[in-house]
């Protein structure tokens, strides 16, 4: 038997206030989050839903320092621009917060001093990175070098951003600071520790043992977490911003971020009601954490570990965390500005806002990481909001004003397909239920779009604007159902589209409904009068999806341009124009192109140098779909010695240039030219 809940306590994790917030953070926490607490309040639950910002952090400092601000101007700025675009989206935090407030001070400063008063910390001194010419010590994204796991050599003291290891600064090889760029020393610093270790015990049989219901992408890293050995983790840094440590002999050091942001949530609730300690001290209390993939160990393993070491507050129940949302095929990046920021969009897309929050759904990365692009935001706008739900609210609002001046006509006698359609209609809401319980949002998005879609079909087969010629008493049975069906809708859909849901509601002149009154047919009563149709959703042409790609495609350029100043490779050795004159370069028309069976990175082309054709084997089957290569004209270093690759005799190489990111271009004449010409 599943656990009786009497109220709920949804948090969402603590944006840093050092940037906008952008579509990734929104399909990964907030769009799933607000679909949970609207559905909870809909259904009369006691629930609250607290956020804010996270205000404390080497980011945030970081970014000060960049711009010759101090790191309260950063937040300030940040913390409005991100409460403001959640607000414009309709999120509907019950408050949005901020780790900078007074009240987080105390919180956080009570919460440490209690661990520190039972004695769950460990003092430690130790060797940390120190940089000498900035005066501080280096900690987590001070300090930057190369990723021992892939190479890259822009790795953080605390993680690697290209491969997602988490590190420590110890790992960096060639480890410099990212203050002033010196080679740091190491000096001796105390910190104190929370001895996960000591909570091995606990966490697995309450996660491994316990929650074995949690998403299998949440439970996988918790025990991968787990089977790997826990190690005490310091709770605190050397910095001047953040909470200072409350005890004495801490002078210059302030509590971790991670131990002070969740600790947030606490500090929302406090903010809210005074009533707050029933949220956080009752086991009536079912408190569920919406984060992203790169939050589980902190919300799973650290801050569970928190709140059993302080023993007042209750774990989280659940922990439905998604995966990374990519655009137009590439990692979302604050620092490249490939993204879409949520306060751009409100702007650009003014009225729009359900759309955003549709497609965000629909795509949603609950299980594996996932790709927005504008084609299929276009896509989905057009064909589904519009085509469906847009154009089936139209049809019922819009017949019952043309043939009934906008009074809710009778409902005579029903028939069998009448009743089957309102069974179908009245069989969602099960399963919608169920979907939004287990975090299955895009299921549970299909199933609202689904009373929509039967609403449509009712129409279609039934055809009132035919059958009002012959048999006028059956349409006015006809469009009181498919009213009743349009107030379903805004029922169903309210969790996710609240704009249009509210939009519904308004053209059906009606009050809210209740959650209970999904699947009811006496929504809308006989002889009441409709207000004014307009239309849901409008279509999105091609042109605004084309600015946006433009806008991408500028950012791409600005960061090719910023990395080909960075990463040049050194000339190499000087050779001799008869060593040159060795090379045999050719344009030749690359005539077909297929992958190499059982590898990766090969093709297989057939190429006219214009003195025959010839196959070159080429390893660039990762970067070109073998059809975007065909009828190509490119550079072919013709007299290169024949090697072979798979069993393939390859003869010549393709010449490619190749940026600092390891993106490949093929190097084309500027006009045709014949097969064969020479390159010299
Ligand atoms: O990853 C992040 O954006 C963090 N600022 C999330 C913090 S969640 C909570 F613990 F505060
Ligand atoms: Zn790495």
């Amino acid at each position: 038997m599943a656990k009786e809940f009497k109220r709920y306590l949804v948090t969402s994790a603590l944006p840093y206030a050092n940037g906008p917030v952008h579509i990734g953070h929104l399909a990964g926490v907030y769009i799933p989050s607000d679909i949970y607490v609207r559905y909870l309040r809909l259904k009369g639950c006691d629930v609250i839903s607290v956020c804010g910002s996270d205000e404390h952090g080497v980011p945030i400092t970081i970014k000060a320092r960049k711009e010759g601000i101090t790191p309260q101007q950063v937040v300030d700025r940040y913390h409005e621009i991100i409460k403001k675009s959640f607000e414009g989206l309709g999120m509907s935090f019950d408050i949005y917060s901020r780790t900078s407030s007074a009240t987080h001070a105390v919180t956080a400063s009570d919460f440490f001093r209690k661990l520190y008063d039972d004695g769950k910390f460990i003092e430690q001194t130790s060797e940390q990175y120190y940089d000498e010419e900035a005066q501080t010590f280096l900690a987590d994204r001070y300090i930057v070098g190369t990723c021992p796991k892939c190479g890259n050599d822009r790795a953080y003291g605390d993680q690697c951003e290209k491969c997602g290891s988490t590190l420590s600064p110890d790992e960096l090889i060639d480890p410099h600071s990212a203050v002033s760029g010196s080679v740091p020393v190491k000096r001796e610093t105390k910190h104190w520790y929370l001895p996960l270790d000591q909570y091995e015990t606990f966490l697995r049989e309450w996660i491994l043992d316990g929650h074995k219901e949690w998403k299998s992408n949440v439970y996988g890293q918790c025990k991968s977490w787990l089977d790997g050995g826990l190690l005490p983790r310091a709770v605190s840094r050397d910095l001047d911003w953040g909470i200072p440590v409350p005890v004495e002999g801490a002078e210059g050091k302030v509590l971790y971020v991670w131990f002070d942001a969740p600790i947030g949530y606490i500090s929302a609730t406090k903010d809210l009601t005074p009533d707050w300690e029933k949220y956080w001290k009752s086991e009536d209390t079912k408190m569920v954490h919406f984060i992203g993939k790169d939050n589980i160990v902190f919300h799973c393993i650290v801050f569970p570990s928190m709140l059993k070491a302080h023993g007042d507050y209750i774990l989280p129940e659940n922990v439905p965390a998604n995966e990374f949302l990519n655009l137009e095929g590439d990692k979302i990046s604050t620092s490249r500005n490939w993204a879409v920021w949520l306060h751009e969009y409100l702007e650009e897309f003014a009225g729009k806002e359900d759309v955003l929050r549709y497609v965000l759904c629909a795509n949603a990365p609950e299980t594996k990481d996932n790709d927005f692009t504008w084609k299929d935001f276009q896509a989905r706008n057009n064909s589904e909001l519009v085509a469906v739900l847009g154009n089936f609210v139209n049809r019922a609002l819009v017949l019952t004003q043309k043939y009934y001046g906008g009074k809710v006509p009778a409902c005579g006698e029903l028939n069998d397909y009448d009743r089957a359609t309102i069974e179908e209609m009245a069989a969602v809401k099960g399963s919608l239920e169920n979907n939004i319980e287990n975090y299955h949002f895009r299921e549970a998005l299909k199933d609202a779009m689904n009373i929509a879609r039967i609403g449509n079909k009712y129409l279609a087969d039934t055809e009132p604007w035919k059958v009002v010629k012959t048999d006028p008493e059956r349409v006015k049975t006809i469009l009181n159902i498919a009213l009743q069906i349009t107030a379903n809708t805004a029922i169903a859909i309210e969790p996710f589209m609240p704009f249009s849901a509210e939009k519904i509601l308004r053209m059906l002149a009606v009050e809210k409904f209740s959650w209970e009154q999904l699947g009811a047919t006496d929504l809308i009563m006989e002889g009441h009068m409709i207000g004014t149709p307009e239309l849901l959703f409008e279509k999105i042409e091609d042109d605004v999806i084309q600015r946006q790609l433009d806008k991408l495609a500028a950012a791409k350029e600005a960061n090719m341009a910023a990395e080909s100043t960075q990463e040049v490779e050194d000339q190499k050795d000087s050779i001799s124009f008869d060593d040159f004159q060795k090379m045999d370069i050719r344009v030749s028309t690359i005539l077909s192109a297929e992958k190499v069976a059982k590898t990766k990175k090969l093709l297989k082309l057939t190429v006219d140098t214009g003195i025959d054709q010839r196959e070159i084997v080429s390893g660039i089957a990762e970067h070109f779909a073998p059809e975007e290569l065909v009828g190509r004209q490119v550079l072919v270093l013709v007299n290169l010695e024949p090697r072979e690759l798979k069993g393939i005799l390859s003869r010549g190489m393709i010449l490619m240039a190749e940026d600092a990111s390891g993106k490949l271009r093929l190097l084309e004449p500027n006009e045709k030219t014949n097969n064969g010409a020479v390159v010299g």
